[in-house]
């Protein structure tokens, strides 16, 4: 056993790195205060090779491990969780899906744009009435022959409006359940798909996140991933890998709050001397940097053993539930550490703070990350 990162795995980090802090920071404050997209933010770490990083070189992507992967959205997710989720569900959820268990054809019009990042795409399981309880998919999709016709609405889509691509599950058989359900590839622009307003949110405000409409939509049978039935399977393979991306944004979030708080404390002075020589503060800092240590190698030990091929969704699971958790702890901390300047925006942490919660919420919220980790130590 050894804990040392690569060559590559250090050039990699120092890239990211790099470009969050070049890239991504200025204006970061305004892109969250304005919920604007980062249009020209995402083109670039397409063009870095950001957004399809462990797909297959001849699929284009960048043919990195998952331990790649989480170095990358930690070093982006402590400037932009925005940028970071953007990322996080096209490389874990969108190209990893279709790169596991699409068709070759799927993978050359679909896998090859998306890996590229010159196009990027949105994975739709949640419903209103389908959020933590994912096999009760309202959405139908009837058999008609050659296509499927598709009604129903998705709630809280990540790039619902920015996307190209869309991975809709659809309930094609009520009957069987969870059996009955499928996942179809849904390109923007067919007729009876619409994108409805942008959400107003709490957190990673520059991400868009919308419903999707589907009324009467038809969709090519060569369109759906797998063999018939194999939707909520897939979402379910595809979502323990998302949690590793979701649980590195979480530490990134959680680790830029501390390097603020860090550096804020040797700086800012109170009864006489930098506050980091108040045990008070001291004891804060030693309590965040150790649970950041914690969430780090949970992730790295379940992104591990995604590279290696074996089982991960219990460790990917602990994973997420650990470091989201982390974030909001570190990042209330971190905005208590600043004291008032901590509650406004120039400071940063604040809106760290927002961005950590809703790690704690999608992808499976902390909830349904417990039933997962239960059922397995109970097993
Ligand atoms: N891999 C393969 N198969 C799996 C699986 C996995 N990881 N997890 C479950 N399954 C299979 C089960 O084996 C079972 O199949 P069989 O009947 O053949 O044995 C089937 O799926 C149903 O599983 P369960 O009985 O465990 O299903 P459940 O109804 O009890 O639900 C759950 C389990 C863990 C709560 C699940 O519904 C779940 O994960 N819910 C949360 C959904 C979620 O994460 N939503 C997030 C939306 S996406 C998002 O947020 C992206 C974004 O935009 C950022």
């Amino acid at each position: 056993m050894h804990f040392d990162l690569s060559e590559e795995h250090l050039m990699i980090q120092t890239a990211a790195r790099e470009f969050a802090q070049n890239e991504l920071k200025p204006g970061v404050i305004e892109r969250d205060e304005h919920q604007k997209f980062p249009t020209e933010q995402v083109k670039k770490m397409g063009e870095l090779g950001f957004l399809g990083m462990m797909v297959d070189p001849k699929y284009g992507g960048g043919g990195m491990d998952a331990i790649s992967y989480v170095l990358a959205m930690e070093e982006i997710s402590k400037v932009d969780a925005s940028c970071s989720v953007i990322m996080s569900v096209n490389n874990s959820l969108v190209c990893w899906g279709l790169e596991q268990f699409g068709t070759e054809e799927q993978k050359q019009k679909y896998l090859v744009p998306l890996a590229k990042g010159e196009i990027i795409g949105a994975f739709c399981l949640s419903e209103p009435e389908a959020g933590s309880d994912a096999t009760s998919q309202r959405t139908t999709g009837i058999d008609k022959g050659d296509h499927y016709l598709v009604n129903g609405t998705k709630n809280w889509i990540t790039n619902g409006g920015s996307a190209s691509v869309y991975l809709v599950m659809v309930q094609t058989n009520k009957e069987a359940g969870h059996k009955g359900i499928n996942c179809l590839i849904i390109e923007k622009g067919t007729p009876g798909f619409t994108v409805g307003p942008k959400e107003n949110k709490m957190g990673i405000r520059a991400s868009d996140t919308h419903s999707l409409m589907f009324e009467n939509v038809k969709v090519p049978k060569e369109n759906r991933i797998g063999e018939e039935g194999f939707g909520f399977k897939f979402a379910m393979k595809v979502l323990s890998g998302g949690r590793i991306g979701i649980a590195a944004q979480a530490l990134g979030i959680a680790s830029g709050a501390y390097e603020l708080a860090l550096q804020y404390s040797k700086e800012r002075k109170a009864f006489g001397k930098e506050i980091s020589k108040h045990q008070a503060i001291q004891f804060k800092l030693a309590d965040m940097a150790t649970r950041i240590e914690a969430a780090r190698l949970l992730i790295f030990r379940s992104a591990w053993l995604k590279d290696q091929h074996l089982p991960f969704d219990k460790e990917s699971a602990m994973a997420k539930v650990f470091a989201s958790e982390t974030a909001m702890w570190v990042t209330t901390e971190a905005v208590q550490v600043h004291g008032g300047y901590g509650y406004v925006k120039e400071y940063h942490v604040e809106r760290l703070m927002r961005d950590a919660k809703i790690t704690q919420i999608y992808e499976g919220t902390s909830e349904v990350q417990r039933i997962v980790i239960s059922r397995q130590v109970l097993s």
